[in-house]
């Protein structure tokens, strides 16, 4: 098992590049299932998670190639085995996002409820209930969904998601671009993620529109072409790494991340009363936290694209211990994301949990290195940033959890000045 070994209270300071955006290169991955041509991908982030579909997608009997760089082709010719085991689906829950592509250009995928973070229930009947509208048939055993099309295809549907799910509204957009007819995607997610990958699509030949703000309208076609696409800019590791630089009170520069998709964060920034530049031509973000600026303590709620990500939830407490007075986080997504809390109170943070969703976060305090552990990608990255503010050294277990999602993010670190190592033990 790995370790991160981190001496925080030095501030971080030069240019890091952001990846590419690990929740839009999975759903672009599967994307490439559409067409029998080559797609191929830019800006491929490396990342475990990338690594685990690739091997997926292999197995099915894809050809999915790393080139020199950060590109990735894949070929997806014949099925020769259309099952996705249950110790990947346990390990990636964006392996579901398959369904919708094989159900449409194969007709069948055999996939088992799928597993990921532990931080809440994390259903899949959305997923389920669009395949069906569009005509699959899907049977649940032994924890695994049995799903076929009809024979004749897929037709278009109307479907209307009962609450506003990002990768339902991809899967959807998916198995409905080589449907029969039309298909009305009511409240869908607005994600830039999503964005990208209808992008992807339409470059593929496919016909996708949005044609009011949450609802999203795809003509079928009879089939896609192959492409090549740039991944957009990861928005939670600029995020990240914007507040490893606030945090540490150094100047960090972020490269190759649209200004435009971090809106929520940056109207936090400003009641925060933190000093950044954002220049969207140029695709980067200063973040001055060297300005020495007192932050004020700020209440945040979080909820679907525009508003402020969830996944962001917990990186953003470790800068609300540094902010003066009582921050308030309300987590309104998934039901148990606020358990990276406990770990910095053992770092010295002072926080209140008021119920299973809200905490309270008092600042500023002066953290302290500590060994803890990690349960969730999100959590991970929560960690890594309470002890580079803190003062001394920590031990942080679990890392591979962050693997999955932030691509060298201690040699990314390192670069900025900050004291980390990954040891064995
Ligand atoms: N939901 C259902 N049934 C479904 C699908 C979703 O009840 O069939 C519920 C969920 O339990 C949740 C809410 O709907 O309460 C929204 O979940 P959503 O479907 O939007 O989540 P997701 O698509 O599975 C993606 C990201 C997550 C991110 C969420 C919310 C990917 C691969 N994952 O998950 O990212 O937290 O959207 O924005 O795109 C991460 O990157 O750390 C991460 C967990």
């Amino acid at each position: 098992m790995q370790k991160f070994v981190i001496t925080g209270g030095v501030p971080l300071s030069g240019e890091v590049r952001i990846a590419g955006a690990k929740n839009a290169v999975l759903k672009q991955m599967a994307a490439a299932v559409l067409t029998d041509e080559l797609c191929t991908l830019r800006n491929v982030p490396k990342i475990s998670d990338v690594a685990i579909l690739r091997e997926v997608m292999g197995d099915i009997g894809f050809e999915v190639r790393r080139l020199n760089g950060d590109g990735l082709e894949l070929h997806a010719g014949e099925v020769s085995w259309p099952f996705v085991p249950l110790e990947v689906g346990m390990k990636l829950r964006a392996s579901f996002i398959l369904l919708g592509p094989m159900l449409a250009r194969f007709g069948r995928l055999i996939l088992p409820n799928p597993g990921g973070d532990r931080i809440g229930r994390r259903p899949v009947d959305f997923h389920v209930a669009a395949m069906e509208a569009m005509g699959a048939t899907i049977d649940y055993r032994n924890g695994y969904y049995f799903a076929s099309a009809p024979p004749d295809g897929l037709r278009g549907a109307h479907i209307e998601f009962p609450t506003i799910t990002v990768m339902g509204t991809e899967n959807a957009i998916l198995a409905a671009t080589l449907a029969r007819g039309t298909t009305v995607i009511d409240n869908a997610a607005l994600e830039p993620e999503v964005d990208d990958l209808i992008a992807m699509l339409c470059a593929m030949g496919a016909q996708i529109q949005r044609t009011a703000e949450r609802r999203i309208e795809v003509q079928g076609v009879a089939r896609l072409r192959g492409t090549e696409h740039r991944v957009i800019g990861d928005r939670l590791e600029a995020e990240t790494f914007a507040i490893a630089a606030a945090t540490t009170r150094g100047d960090v520069t972020l490269n190759g991340i649209d200004p435009g998709h971090l809106g929520a964060f940056l109207e936090i920034c400003d009641r925060l009363g933190l000093s950044y530049h954002a220049d969207a031509a140029a695709a980067t973000v200063v973040i001055r936290g060297a300005a020495g600026d007192e932050l004020r303590a700020v209440d945040v709620r979080t909820d679907v694209y525009p508003g402020f990500a969830t996944d962001f939830q917990a990186p953003l407490s470790v800068l609300l211990t540094q902010a003066a007075g009582a921050s308030t986080i309300h987590e309104t997504i998934f039901e148990d994301r606020l358990d990276h809390l406990r770990h910095l109170v053992k770092m010295g943070a002072d926080i209140e949990l008021l119920d299973e969703r809200r905490a309270r976060i008092t600042g500023p305090t002066q953290l302290h290195g500590a060994e803890v552990g990690i349960a969730d990608l999100r959590a991970g990255a929560t960690l890594i940033l309470a002890a580079l503010a803190a003062t001394g050294t920590s031990v942080i277990s679990g890392i591979e959890h962050v693997d999955r999602g932030y691509e060298q993010i201690e040699a990314k670190l390192v670069a900025l000045g900050a004291q980390i190592n990954r040891i064995e033990a």
